[in-house]
């Protein structure tokens, strides 16, 4: 049952560099790149940014609010921050997924946390001196290959991997108070590291920048991210990726936002705040984000080589060859600095995934900081050792497919109908201005209320039955003539029925390359089974507190 809760943000300045931390994490380095450079750079900006104010800041500011909120009756986590806003009892099961995400986010999230980790260490242990491209790459490849570790440690993905989990439980079991210590080191030293390297792609220009590839030229990556290109603002597919974007990058639709806001005293400012943390995630994403990894590779490789291999593992698999270019020392400095900033802007996020957890243990069971802490270690382990032990099998994907992607879609769109129209509008707006620093726009009251909505409406629908080929205007022809919706396999509803893989299965003509996509099918599904047990297992344990919270009320009747 829900206490009133001592806990609270020390200082304005913690909670934002908090909130910021939430939000700027390694999707801003490395997934934010690899979106633009697929939907076409410039093409991709304007949806992306026509998507954060049309999305991204109205949730920020449902979230924050319907968080305060919560917080003021003791809740913590989505389950009964929602069932505090409306008098049905299923919505609390909706709130499943801002405890359910963080947890499943977490487990793969970590893994790549803890590849940070470990190139830090490599990078000053000299690993990758003298090491040529296609050795950098097979160093990754072999490191993700668990058993196969060429590193000197056995096991080193798992090593790293638990060491990563064991740091973020330790900063958790220290309470609020060690996820706001963490943010004020990482936030200001993953600006300072992101300025310099920066600084470096901007002037890392043409003078000879590469030999293997004497036109390259760092500008022309940043060029391709920056001059806009309107004909894309017709492409569903662009603009399906640039909320997709949005919502990981703001980490709205997880339910940690929620949970931050719950612990922010009602008296206090959070229009403001919102809006603070959510610029400084744009300026860290839009600016430094863009400033690194394309512009340097680019700079050397071209721009050609960036287009055709933009993807997640070009930050562990390419920057450090490259920055061996740098000569000895300043190599090191940079693979430190860049690893380094990955790994605060990775622990920053991860610490917020975990307090949902922590936050509805204490609110509901009574658990202490240690032992939500532990528990929340202990529970993305057991959840997360199947993406490290079988990454190359899809578990992976498939857990940043459906925690990290449709689960956002899902929650974003349900709390935002809560929001605005099942406890109303009039009483979010008065949330959200009570205690503001700022006059929020009026206009945003509309928006929260209609254009939200149904944008998320339009990206939930196009995500669930994306047509074939993303060819929206033949699957409309093809439906008015009565031939039918043809769908995509990356489609949800494709997805359920794992027809992209089927495909492939039938077509597979070596028996080698069929066992492969057997295996594959199979991890594939496992995954979906985990994630299906950890989701049903949190709505049991609401239902539970459901049920705790009724007796106890009607104890004091
Ligand atoms: N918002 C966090 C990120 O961008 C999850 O990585």
């Amino acid at each position: 049952m829900a206490t009133a809760q001592k806990e609270a943000w020390g200082t304005r300045v913690g909670l934002i560099l908090a909130m910021a931390g939430n939000a700027v994490g390694l999707g801003n380095f490395l997934r934010f790149p690899v979106q633009a450079v697929n939907n076409g750079g410039g093409a991709f900006i304007i949806p992306y940014l026509v998507c954060f104010l049309l999305m991204g800041i109205p949730l920020l500011w449902i979230e924050w609010s319907s968080g305060r909120f919560g917080g003021r009756f003791g809740n913590h986590s989505t389950p009964f921050i929602l069932d505090n806003m409306t008098k049905r009892a299923f919505w609390k099961y909706f709130g499943v997924f801002g405890i359910f995400t963080n947890i499943a986010v977490a487990g793969y999230y970590c893994y790549i946390e803890s590849w940070t980790m470990s190139y830090v260490w490599h990078s000053l242990r000299g690993t990758f001196d003298g090491l040529s491209q296609t050795q950098v790459a097979q160093f990754f490849a072999d490191y993700v290959d668990i058993g196969k570790s060429h590193t000197g440690i056995p096991y080193e993905a798992v090593v790293f991997y638990v060491l990563c989990l064991g740091l973020n439980t330790f900063i958790l079991s220290r309470g609020l108070r060690g996820v706001e210590r963490a943010a004020q080191i990482g936030m200001p030293l993953l600006i300072l590291f992101g300025v310099f390297l920066a600084l470096r792609g901007i002037t890392l220009g043409t003078s000879g920048a590469s030999a293997e590839v004497p036109d390259a030229n760092a500008w022309d990556g940043i060029n391709f991210l920056w001059t806009p290109q309107f004909d894309s603002l017709s492409n569903p597919k662009v603009w399906l990726a640039a909320a997709g974007q949005i919502f990981f990058t703001l980490s709205v639709g997880m339910g940690s936002i929620h949970c931050y806001a719950a612990y922010v005293r009602s008296k206090d400012d959070i229009a403001l705040n919102a809006v603070t943390s959510g610029f400084t995630n744009e300026f860290v994403e839009v600016v430094l984000g863009s400033l690194i990894v394309i512009p340097i590779a680019a700079g050397y490789l071209g721009l050609d080589w960036v287009k055709e291999n933009a993807g997640f593992g070009m930050a562990f698999q390419t920057m450090p060859f490259l920055f061996e270019k740098w000569g000895p020392l300043l190599s090191a400095v940079a693979g430190v600095m860049w690893f380094g900033l990955l790994f605060f802007a990775g622990i920053t996020s991860s610490l917020a995934m975990g307090t949902p957890w922590m936050g509805f243990m204490r609110d509901e069971f009574g658990w202490g900081r240690v032992k939500g802490a532990v528990s929340f270690g202990l529970i993305v382990l057991m959840l997360g050792l199947p993406t490290v032990l079988f990454f190359e099998h899809g578990v992976f994907d498939e857990y940043d497919y459906w925690a990290g992607t449709v689960g956002l879609v899902v929650f974003a769109l349900a709390e935002t109908i809560l929001f605005a129209w099942i406890w109303g509008i009039d009483k979010g707006w008065k949330e959200l201005n009570s205690g503001a620093d700022m006059k929020v726009p009026e206009v945003y009251r509309f928006i929260i209320k209609y254009v939200t909505p149904v944008l998320l409406l339009f990206v939930f629908i196009g995500s669930l039955v994306t047509p074939e080929g993303n060819d929206w205007q033949g699957a409309l022809a093809s439906l008015f003539s009565g031939g039918g919706w043809p769908l995509d396999d990356s489609s949800i509803v494709m997805t359920i029925g794992n027809s992209g893989i089927n495909k492939q299965i039938a077509a597979a003509t070596e028996p080698a390359q069929l066992e492969a996509l057997t295996d594959r099918k199979f991890f594939v599904n496992m995954a979906r089974i985990l994630l299906t047990i950890t989701f049903m297992s949190l709505a049991v344990l609401v239902y539970i507190a459901g049920q705790r919270r009724a007796r106890q009320q009607k104890a004091h009747t």
